[in-house]
């Protein structure tokens, strides 16, 4: 296999997940919230704050085209936000096997309660926003997603070995260049 991709809303583990699986089956991780972090040498709300919104937007595109060049054997958190524009449904498909994971609505609150590094959540009602931003992005991560996998219930390590069984059942049954 390529690479795996994992997407997601925010606070579903992607990172946490992505980590662990990448060490147990001795691949690279990459995050892409990190690395345009690192590129642009400031924070996410830095970034949204000065050039907004469209701009970072702007900054996953490009991060997603180059990676198709030079990503292999490797595990990739996605930024929440990146299946929402169509390329970018396409160019992650095509980067690899793409695995949804999922979380309740209240799972997700907990995970993201305080948090003030994520701009999207920013604003008087947290339970309305994240509502709002989940029911409009379902029909995008499905759209983008290979494989969809729950993690209500289960810790890391449990949705990690999920992952494993999941994947090695898609790629036996797809046995496509992925
Ligand atoms: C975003 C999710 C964040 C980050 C940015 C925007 C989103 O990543 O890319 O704050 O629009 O859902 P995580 O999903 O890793 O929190």
């Amino acid at each position: 296999m390529k690479n795996l991709i994992l997407i997601g809303f925010m606070g579903v583990g992607k990172t946490t997940v992505g980590r662990l699986l990448a060490k147990e089956k001795g691949m690279l991780f990459l995050d892409t919230d990190d690395r345009i972090v690192s590129e642009q040498g400031t924070d996410i709300p830095d970034i949204f704050s000065r050039y907004g919104e469209p701009y970072f937007r702007d900054l996953e595109t490009e991060l997603l085209k180059r990676m198709q060049e030079d990503t292999k054997n490797t595990v990739v958190s996605v930024g929440g936000g990146m299946p929402v524009r169509e390329e970018n449904r396409m160019l992650l498909r095509s980067l690899g096997c793409v695995v949804y994971l999922t979380a309740a609505k209240q799972t997700i609150l907990r995970r993201v309660h305080n948090d003030g590094s994520r701009p999207m959540l920013n604003g008087e009602d947290l339970a309305e926003k994240v509502e709002q931003l989940m029911s409009a992005r379902e029909h995008f991560y499905r759209q983008a997603a290979h494989i969809y996998i729950r993690t209500d219930g289960r810790s890391a390590r449990q949705v990690m070995q999920v992952i494993g069984q999941e994947t090695r059942r898609f790629m036996a049954e797809r046995p496509v260049s992925l």
